[in-house]
Protein backbone atom coordinates (compact mmCIF):
# COMPACT_ATOMS: atom_id res chain seq x y z
CA UNK A 1 0.00 0.00 0.00
CA UNK A 2 1.48 3.51 -0.58
CA UNK A 3 2.33 5.75 2.18
CA UNK A 4 -0.33 8.06 1.63
CA UNK A 5 -3.00 5.45 1.34
CA UNK A 6 -2.26 3.90 4.92
CA UNK A 7 -4.67 2.76 7.04
CA UNK A 8 -5.87 5.89 9.29
CA UNK A 9 -5.80 4.54 12.98
CA UNK A 10 -7.97 6.60 15.99
CA UNK A 11 -6.06 7.51 19.47
CA UNK A 12 -7.79 8.41 22.75
CA UNK A 13 -5.32 9.54 25.10
CA UNK A 14 -6.14 10.26 28.53
CA UNK A 15 -4.58 12.16 31.39
CA UNK A 16 -2.91 14.67 29.08
CA UNK A 17 -0.20 12.48 27.53
CA UNK A 18 2.86 14.69 26.97
CA UNK A 19 3.01 16.06 23.72
CA UNK A 20 6.59 15.15 23.03
CA UNK A 21 5.41 11.89 22.71
CA UNK A 22 2.50 12.47 20.42
CA UNK A 23 4.60 14.79 18.09
CA UNK A 24 6.00 11.24 17.01
CA UNK A 25 2.81 9.71 15.64
CA UNK A 26 2.97 9.43 12.31
CA UNK A 27 -0.02 10.83 10.04
CA UNK A 28 -2.33 7.99 9.71
CA UNK A 29 -1.98 8.06 14.16
CA UNK A 30 -4.96 10.84 14.79
CA UNK A 31 -4.42 11.11 18.81
CA UNK A 32 -7.49 12.95 20.89
CA UNK A 33 -9.04 12.79 24.21
CA UNK A 34 -12.47 12.89 22.10
CA UNK A 35 -11.56 10.54 19.66
CA UNK A 36 -14.82 8.16 18.98
CA UNK A 37 -14.50 4.52 18.99
CA UNK A 38 -10.28 4.21 19.42
CA UNK A 39 -8.52 1.84 17.75
CA UNK A 40 -5.78 1.92 20.67
CA UNK A 41 -5.78 4.21 24.23
CA UNK A 42 -2.69 6.00 25.61
CA UNK A 43 -3.30 6.44 29.12
CA UNK A 44 -1.33 7.71 32.46
CA UNK A 45 -2.91 7.07 35.85
CA UNK A 46 -7.13 7.72 34.47
CA UNK A 47 -8.13 4.42 36.34
CA UNK A 48 -9.86 2.39 33.39
CA UNK A 49 -11.67 -0.57 35.22
CA UNK A 50 -15.04 0.93 34.55
CA UNK A 51 -13.63 1.82 30.84
CA UNK A 52 -15.74 0.60 28.19
CA UNK A 53 -13.35 -0.24 25.51
CA UNK A 54 -15.69 -0.49 22.00
CA UNK A 55 -15.52 -2.87 19.72
CA UNK A 56 -12.20 -1.46 17.52
CA UNK A 57 -9.58 -1.09 20.54
CA UNK A 58 -6.51 -3.33 19.78
CA UNK A 59 -4.27 -1.82 22.47
CA UNK A 60 -3.36 0.16 25.18
CA UNK A 61 -0.21 1.98 26.63
CA UNK A 62 -0.03 2.70 29.85
CA UNK A 63 2.72 5.87 30.29
CA UNK A 64 4.08 4.47 33.48
CA UNK A 65 5.73 1.83 34.95
CA UNK A 66 2.73 -0.26 37.23
CA UNK A 67 -0.36 -1.43 35.42
CA UNK A 68 -2.66 -1.28 38.63
CA UNK A 69 -5.08 1.28 36.77
CA UNK A 70 -5.58 -1.22 33.63
CA UNK A 71 -7.92 -4.24 33.96
CA UNK A 72 -5.40 -6.92 32.48
CA UNK A 73 -8.05 -9.74 32.58
CA UNK A 74 -10.30 -8.18 30.68
CA UNK A 75 -8.06 -6.37 28.51
CA UNK A 76 -6.76 -10.38 27.89
CA UNK A 77 -10.51 -11.33 27.23
CA UNK A 78 -10.51 -9.17 24.67
CA UNK A 79 -7.52 -9.95 22.77
CA UNK A 80 -6.06 -5.98 23.54
CA UNK A 81 -2.67 -6.04 23.88
CA UNK A 82 -1.33 -3.93 27.13
CA UNK A 83 2.06 -2.29 27.45
CA UNK A 84 3.52 -0.08 29.82
CA UNK A 85 6.98 2.18 30.01
CA UNK A 86 9.63 0.21 32.34
CA UNK A 87 12.04 2.51 33.21
CA UNK A 88 11.20 5.85 31.65
CA UNK A 89 10.49 7.53 35.08
CA UNK A 90 12.80 5.85 36.70
CA UNK A 91 15.00 8.43 37.16
CA UNK A 92 12.36 11.02 38.42
CA UNK A 93 11.16 8.99 41.10
CA UNK A 94 14.67 7.87 42.31
CA UNK A 95 14.90 11.85 42.91
CA UNK A 96 11.77 12.12 44.69
CA UNK A 97 13.35 9.09 47.09
CA UNK A 98 16.22 11.18 47.97
CA UNK A 99 14.12 14.35 48.75
CA UNK A 100 11.78 11.41 51.01
CA UNK A 101 15.28 10.08 52.75
CA UNK A 102 16.14 13.48 53.58
CA UNK A 103 12.38 14.83 54.81
CA UNK A 104 12.05 11.10 56.62
CA UNK A 105 15.45 12.19 58.16
CA UNK A 106 15.27 15.94 59.37
CA UNK A 107 12.21 17.49 60.18
CA UNK A 108 12.52 20.58 57.53
CA UNK A 109 8.52 20.90 57.19
CA UNK A 110 7.71 20.81 60.48
CA UNK A 111 10.63 23.46 60.34
CA UNK A 112 9.58 25.62 57.34
CA UNK A 113 5.68 25.50 58.82
CA UNK A 114 7.49 26.86 62.63
CA UNK A 115 8.49 29.59 60.63
CA UNK A 116 5.45 30.16 58.31
CA UNK A 117 3.52 30.29 61.64
CA UNK A 118 5.99 32.18 63.70
CA UNK A 119 4.22 35.26 65.77
CA UNK A 120 7.02 36.38 68.51
CA UNK A 121 9.36 38.81 67.79
CA UNK A 122 12.54 37.05 69.02
CA UNK A 123 13.04 34.83 65.86
CA UNK A 124 17.21 34.47 66.54
CA UNK A 125 16.73 33.69 69.99
CA UNK A 126 13.75 31.60 69.13
CA UNK A 127 16.01 29.59 66.17
CA UNK A 128 17.97 27.95 68.69
CA UNK A 129 15.24 26.17 69.91
CA UNK A 130 13.89 24.98 66.79
CA UNK A 131 16.78 23.72 65.75
CA UNK A 132 16.90 21.23 68.26
CA UNK A 133 13.24 20.46 67.62
CA UNK A 134 13.72 19.69 63.91
CA UNK A 135 17.09 18.17 64.12
CA UNK A 136 17.64 14.80 62.38
CA UNK A 137 20.49 12.46 61.43
CA UNK A 138 22.39 12.42 58.16
CA UNK A 139 22.22 9.87 55.33
CA UNK A 140 26.06 8.61 55.44
CA UNK A 141 27.50 6.01 56.94
CA UNK A 142 23.23 4.23 57.76
CA UNK A 143 21.62 1.47 55.91
CA UNK A 144 19.42 1.67 53.31
CA UNK A 145 17.51 -1.42 52.70
CA UNK A 146 15.85 -1.17 48.39
CA UNK A 147 13.61 -3.70 48.09
CA UNK A 148 13.12 -4.23 44.15
CA UNK A 149 16.29 -4.37 42.08
CA UNK A 150 14.43 -3.09 38.80
CA UNK A 151 15.17 0.17 36.79
CA UNK A 152 14.24 2.35 39.79
CA UNK A 153 15.86 0.61 42.78
CA UNK A 154 19.26 0.11 40.94
CA UNK A 155 19.19 3.80 40.76
CA UNK A 156 18.22 4.27 44.18
CA UNK A 157 20.88 1.65 44.58
CA UNK A 158 23.28 3.26 43.54
CA UNK A 159 22.21 6.86 44.68
CA UNK A 160 22.85 5.68 47.99
CA UNK A 161 26.45 4.30 47.36
CA UNK A 162 26.78 7.90 46.57
CA UNK A 163 25.04 9.65 49.21
CA UNK A 164 27.97 7.28 51.42
CA UNK A 165 25.38 4.54 52.96
CA UNK A 166 25.52 1.06 53.05
CA UNK A 167 23.58 -0.36 50.83
CA UNK A 168 21.72 -3.95 51.24
CA UNK A 169 18.97 -4.95 48.62
CA UNK A 170 16.28 -7.58 47.77
CA UNK A 171 14.45 -8.41 44.96
CA UNK A 172 11.50 -10.93 45.58
CA UNK A 173 11.45 -11.70 41.65
CA UNK A 174 15.24 -11.63 40.47
CA UNK A 175 17.32 -14.31 40.91
CA UNK A 176 19.73 -13.37 43.50
CA UNK A 177 22.56 -14.63 39.98
CA UNK A 178 20.92 -12.05 38.00
CA UNK A 179 20.80 -9.49 41.36
CA UNK A 180 24.57 -9.77 41.83
CA UNK A 181 24.99 -8.27 38.34
CA UNK A 182 24.40 -5.23 40.29
CA UNK A 183 27.20 -2.84 41.41
CA UNK A 184 28.80 -5.42 43.20
CA UNK A 185 28.92 -2.26 46.26
CA UNK A 186 25.48 -3.32 46.96
CA UNK A 187 25.00 -6.43 49.54
CA UNK A 188 22.29 -8.53 47.91
CA UNK A 189 20.38 -10.82 50.12
CA UNK A 190 17.95 -13.56 49.23
CA UNK A 191 15.43 -12.97 52.55
CA UNK A 192 13.99 -9.70 53.25
CA UNK A 193 14.37 -9.95 56.90
CA UNK A 194 18.04 -10.10 56.39
CA UNK A 195 17.48 -6.11 55.14
CA UNK A 196 14.75 -5.51 57.81
CA UNK A 197 17.16 -6.49 60.39
CA UNK A 198 20.04 -4.17 59.87
CA UNK A 199 18.58 -1.20 57.56
CA UNK A 200 17.80 2.26 58.80
CA UNK A 201 16.08 3.56 55.92
CA UNK A 202 14.21 0.86 53.84
CA UNK A 203 12.45 2.21 50.30
CA UNK A 204 10.09 -0.24 47.65
CA UNK A 205 10.86 -0.60 44.55
CA UNK A 206 8.41 -3.50 43.46
CA UNK A 207 5.07 -3.42 41.79
CA UNK A 208 1.69 -3.79 43.12
CA UNK A 209 0.30 -7.40 42.75
CA UNK A 210 -1.48 -9.90 44.27
CA UNK A 211 1.54 -11.04 45.85
CA UNK A 212 3.09 -8.13 46.99
CA UNK A 213 -0.14 -6.81 49.09
CA UNK A 214 0.82 -5.76 52.43
CA UNK A 215 4.43 -7.01 51.43
CA UNK A 216 5.61 -4.67 54.51
CA UNK A 217 3.33 -6.20 57.41
CA UNK A 218 4.08 -7.71 60.87
CA UNK A 219 6.08 -10.19 60.06
CA UNK A 220 9.05 -8.18 59.02
CA UNK A 221 8.23 -5.15 60.84
CA UNK A 222 9.08 -7.63 63.76
CA UNK A 223 11.95 -7.60 63.36
CA UNK A 224 12.27 -4.32 61.72
CA UNK A 225 15.52 -2.48 63.43
CA UNK A 226 14.46 0.17 66.08
CA UNK A 227 14.15 3.84 64.32
CA UNK A 228 13.40 2.77 61.09
CA UNK A 229 12.39 5.20 58.48
CA UNK A 230 10.05 3.50 55.41
CA UNK A 231 9.83 5.08 51.97
CA UNK A 232 7.15 3.82 49.59
CA UNK A 233 7.27 5.86 46.40
CA UNK A 234 5.72 2.74 44.53
CA UNK A 235 1.85 1.86 45.50
CA UNK A 236 0.27 1.90 49.04
CA UNK A 237 -1.16 -1.39 49.35
CA UNK A 238 2.42 -2.66 49.39
CA UNK A 239 2.27 -1.93 53.36
CA UNK A 240 0.06 -3.20 55.94
CA UNK A 241 -1.10 0.74 57.00
CA UNK A 242 -2.44 -1.54 60.69
CA UNK A 243 0.29 -3.13 61.29
CA UNK A 244 2.71 -0.32 60.38
CA UNK A 245 0.91 2.12 63.18
CA UNK A 246 1.16 -0.56 65.35
CA UNK A 247 4.95 -0.56 64.96
CA UNK A 248 4.77 3.35 65.37
CA UNK A 249 3.12 3.34 68.48
CA UNK A 250 6.10 1.05 69.44
CA UNK A 251 8.72 3.32 68.01
CA UNK A 252 9.90 0.50 65.76
CA UNK A 253 9.04 2.76 62.91
CA UNK A 254 9.68 6.67 63.64
CA UNK A 255 8.66 7.86 60.04
CA UNK A 256 6.73 6.68 56.82
CA UNK A 257 7.01 9.06 53.75
CA UNK A 258 4.27 7.44 50.80
CA UNK A 259 3.82 9.03 47.78
CA UNK A 260 0.43 7.38 47.07
CA UNK A 261 -1.70 8.89 50.14
CA UNK A 262 -5.03 7.07 50.90
CA UNK A 263 -7.98 7.77 53.89
CA UNK A 264 -5.49 5.81 56.06
CA UNK A 265 -2.19 6.71 55.71
CA UNK A 266 -3.45 10.42 55.93
CA UNK A 267 -4.46 9.70 59.47
CA UNK A 268 -1.12 7.92 60.83
CA UNK A 269 1.29 9.73 62.91
CA UNK A 270 4.98 10.44 61.92
CA UNK A 271 3.72 10.28 57.91
CA UNK A 272 4.77 12.80 55.05
CA UNK A 273 2.15 11.95 52.64
CA UNK A 274 2.21 13.37 48.80
CA UNK A 275 -0.15 12.93 46.17
CA UNK A 276 1.71 10.66 43.59
CA UNK A 277 4.14 12.99 42.46
CA UNK A 278 7.14 10.36 42.08
CA UNK A 279 6.95 10.97 37.98
CA UNK A 280 5.72 14.16 37.85
CA UNK A 281 8.31 15.64 36.25
CA UNK A 282 8.20 17.22 32.72
CA UNK A 283 11.49 14.48 31.71
CA UNK A 284 9.48 11.19 32.90
CA UNK A 285 6.36 12.28 31.77
CA UNK A 286 7.97 12.86 28.29
CA UNK A 287 10.33 9.24 28.12
CA UNK A 288 7.11 7.44 29.09
CA UNK A 289 4.65 8.69 26.17
CA UNK A 290 7.69 8.66 23.68
CA UNK A 291 8.08 5.21 25.13
CA UNK A 292 4.29 3.90 24.55
CA UNK A 293 3.82 5.67 21.51
CA UNK A 294 6.77 3.91 19.80
CA UNK A 295 4.97 0.58 21.35
CA UNK A 296 2.12 1.60 19.52
CA UNK A 297 3.42 2.43 16.32
CA UNK A 298 5.13 -0.40 16.07
CA UNK A 299 1.77 -2.94 17.13
CA UNK A 300 -0.74 -0.98 15.18
CA UNK A 301 1.84 -0.75 11.81
CA UNK A 302 3.96 -3.42 12.08
CA UNK A 303 2.09 -5.81 14.37
CA UNK A 304 5.26 -6.18 16.67
CA UNK A 305 5.17 -5.94 20.73
CA UNK A 306 7.64 -4.56 22.41
CA UNK A 307 8.14 -4.20 25.97
CA UNK A 308 10.78 -1.04 26.03
C1 LIG B 1 3.93 4.75 37.50
O1 LIG B 1 3.35 3.67 37.62
O2 LIG B 1 5.00 4.82 36.88
C2 LIG B 1 3.32 6.01 38.04
O3 LIG B 1 2.14 5.72 38.70
C3 LIG B 1 3.17 6.98 36.92
C4 LIG B 1 2.24 8.14 37.16
O4 LIG B 1 2.37 8.89 38.10
O5 LIG B 1 1.35 8.33 36.36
Amino acid sequence: MAKDERRVYKIKTMNNISKEGLKLLPANFIASPDVEDPDAILVRSADLHDFEFGPNVRFVGRAGAGVNNIPIDRCSEKGIVVTKAPGANANGVKELVLLALLLSSRDVLGGIDWVRNYKGDAIGKDVEAAKKRFAGPELMGKTLGVVGLGATGRRVAKMGIDMGMNVMGFDPFLSIGNALNLDTRVNVVEDPKALFNKADYITLHIPYTADTKNFVGAELLSIAKPGLRLINIARGGLVDVKALKKFMDAGVVVNYVVDFPDPETMRLPHTINIPHLGASTPESEENSAIMVVRQLVDYLDHGNIRHS
